[in-house]
């Protein structure tokens, strides 16, 4: 079976993980994910609820095997009972993010349940190595939606690989087989990929932001606090969002200290965010976006990323084929073992 030693041991086919993405993620897109043989997980973003997890849970449809859910710290504090919910409904992992508060590392694991995290850099991997999170995500400044963007992908996947044992996923931009390639050539033991399936069929993405993230350009990002300022969400200042820039964003761009302390101009921007229109209002977006041309289904995304990248991964470097069968995994069990992961983690869960 071709894929990297965490993917094997969880049983996928592919090591492609969809990002739990407030609003996108949904039941739907998880199940298509895991059809095709990565794991879908449903994420449960700032308006996340039990009421809603229950909901996206009856849209798994097919029924996969295994799935996972992916929640926001700080919504986990103010309906503590939402990562019970996730718990019961028995997912394959689980992710709290957002906070180095490690506490619910426990209560997933007390449930049986592998805990997954997106860190930053090679000390924030130890850290939450150390509180037993038994899969990180290494996550740079080009992935779309909320987080800490000091580091580039390459850059904050290699110095993760170098922090932890742990199995290690790579996160920000990824949305071609290139993409893939260079993170499982690195030794990822899989990507966890937003954006590029934020615009599946199976994706609760509303049209107007589908259509406006299939028109974009990779360069038609920006990272803003802008819309969190607006609508008032508790979102820590160290996680902006990347977003595709906008009237909004541009109108305020610089700015964001003097719109924190203007209530009239906050009302406002929730206003435009209110509208849904992507002109004024938030479409979360990596630097993957440019890549996105067309609303092809779930399965055929990642089916295709993968075949592509497993054979880019049989050329030698500077592009020439060895003559391996593409996909044929025969040389494909290495990928993902950077950080000799496979030979450090007994007894890690995942
Ligand atoms: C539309 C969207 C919504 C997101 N919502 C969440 C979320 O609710 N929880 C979370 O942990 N990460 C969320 N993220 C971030 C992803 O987990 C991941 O870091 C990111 O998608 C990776 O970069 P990429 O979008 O370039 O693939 C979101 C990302 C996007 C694009």
């Amino acid at each position: 079976m071709p894929g990297t030693p965490w993917s094997h041991r969880m049983g996928l086919t592919i090591p492609i993980v969809n990002a739990p993405m407030g609003g996108v993620a949904g039941g739907r897109l998880a199940a298509a994910v895991s059809a095709a043989g990565g794991l879908g997980m449903i994420g449960m973003g700032s308006s996340g609820s039990v009421a809603a997890l229950e909901y996206e849970l009856t849209q798994l449809e097919p029924v996969p095997a295994m799935f996972g859910i992916g929640l926001v710290a700080w919504v986990v504090e103010r309906e503590p009972v939402l990562l019970d919910a996730a718990l019961a409904a028995r997912p394959a992992l689980v992710s709290v993010g957002f906070t180095e508060d490690w506490s619910w590392v426990g209560r997933v694991h007390a449930a049986g349940i592998p805990a997954v995290a997106q860190v930053y850099d090679g000390d924030h991997a130890r850290r939450a190595a150390a509180a037993g999170v038994d899969v990180l995500v290494a996550r740079g400044r080009e992935g779309g939606g909320h987080g800490d963007p000091r580091l580039g992908t390459l850059a904050v996947l290699d110095a993760v690989l170098e922090a932890v044992r742990v199995p290690v996923l790579a996160a920000g931009g990824i949305a071609t087989a290139r993409g893939l390639a260079a993170a499982l050539a690195a030794g990822a033991a899989g990507a966890w990929l937003g954006t590029c399936l934020s615009v599946c069929p199976e994706a609760l993405t509303p049209e107007p932001a589908r259509a406006a993230l299939l028109r974009a350009h990779a360069t038609d990002t920006v990272l803003t606090r802008v819309f969190d300022l607006g609508q008032r969400l508790p979102w820590p200042d160290r996680y902006p969002a990347r977003v595709l820039a906008n009237e909004t964003t541009r109108c305020w761009a610089g700015r964001e200290g003097e719109l924190s302390l203007d209530d009239a101009a906050r009302d406002e921007v929730a206003a435009a965010a209110a509208t849904g229109d992507p002109r004024q209002a938030p479409v979360d977006a990596g630097e993957g976006v440019g890549a996105l041309t067309r609303s092809r289904p779930a399965d055929e995304v990642v089916t295709e990323l993968y075949r592509e990248a497993a054979r880019l991964l049989q050329r030698q470097p500077g592009g020439t084929d060895t003559g391996t069968a593409p996909g044929s995994g025969a040389d494909e069990s290495r990928f993902g073992a950077g950080n000799s992961e496979s030979g450090h983690e007994q007894g890690s869960r995942a």
